[in-house]
């Protein structure tokens, strides 16, 4: 999709921030929305290092930039520089999306709401839903908030290091007093004995999956039709194979990405995204 702009004065810079950032598709749906409503404004790519990303931070109100989607590695280390955080990003303890006003940085999670909105096309009520997550990584995390405030029943979150699940249940403690209760963690070799069976859904936030030659998490013969399967990752992973060829719902990391993107959009502009012109230029 080729997308022009009109550079003047006035022009706006919005951006991200990564290391590495030359894979991410924001720049492309974010400025297709900013074209859709004539908003005079670039969205662009920032390779920041992360020793540099305090004076990264600082130019934001420097230069003036409107709004900066924010990715791997900087999520959480951002937060340190901003100078108000949304409840989102104190519970889940990540930002991806700033926005400046007039040199006051205001930190936000985009990623729950994303992740939430994507899974809601396959499963439209998630009250008293079972769910397994693999990963415990600070993906899941927003996951984990998600889930939460949509009022599921069990979360069974699996991970190699599982201190990390213990640790996620004691961090959402504040969120719900009955974090314990609703947050199960459990090693990826009980899965299949003793958790997939009473599950609904099934979330991959861990990387596994992305190379070819990744080892799967657990048996994924064992999952059955009356699943759902997401994996955050933007590809159809082995996983969500075994989930197609099983009759599964499924779907990949795309409508993640595009209702958190959608989600930021609205955050700077106040504006509804479009989400149809947002999707196509994610797809192209
Ligand atoms: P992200 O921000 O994408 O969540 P992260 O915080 O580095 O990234 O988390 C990566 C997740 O993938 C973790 O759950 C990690 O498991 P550990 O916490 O045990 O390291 C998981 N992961 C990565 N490679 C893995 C592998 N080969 N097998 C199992 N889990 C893996």
């Amino acid at each position: 999709m080729k997308l022009t702009v009109d550079i003047s004065g006035q022009t706006q810079v919005y951006g991200i921030f990564g290391y590495p950032v030359k894979h991410s598709k924001s720049p492309q749906f974010q400025t297709s929305a900013f074209s859709f409503y004539d908003i005079p404004a670039v969205y662009l790519p920032f390779e920041v290092k992360p020793e540099d990303l305090k004076t990264a931070v600082e130019a934001i109100k420097a230069l003036g930039i409107k709004g900066i989607n924010v990715t791997v590695p900087h999520k959480e280390h951002i937060l340190e520089y901003l100078n108000e955080l949304s409840e989102e990003v104190l519970y889940i303890g990540a930002c991806n999306t700033v926005k400046n006003i007039d040199g006051y940085l205001i930190g936000y999670n985009t990623d729950a709401y994303g992740f939430i909105k994507g899974l809601k096309e396959l499963e439209p009520n998630l009250e008293g839903k079972n769910v397994l997550i693999l990963g415990a990584g600070g993906a899941s995390r927003a996951v984990v908030y998600g889930l939460i405030k949509e009022g599921v029943n069990k979360i069974y979150q699996a991970n190699r290091t599982i201190e990390k699940v213990f640790k996620i249940r004691e961090d959402f403690f504040k969120l719900t007093k009955f974090a314990e209760e609703i947050i199960i963690p459990i090693p990826y070799e009980k899965i299949e004995c003793c958790v997939l069976d009473s599950v609904d859904i099934i979330v991959n936030t861990t990387s596994v999956g992305l190379r070819d030659d990744d080892q799967p998490l657990f048996n994924y013969e064992a999952i059955s039709s009356r699943h759902t399967v997401v994996d955050i990752i933007y590809k159809k992973t082995p996983l969500l194979e075994v989930a197609d060829k099983k009759g599964c719902k499924w779907q990949d990391g795309l409508p993640m990405l595009l209702y958190q993107g959608a989600k930021a959009f609205e955050i700077w502009t106040g504006k509804d995204a479009p989400i149809e012109v947002m999707r196509k230029a994610l797809l192209s």
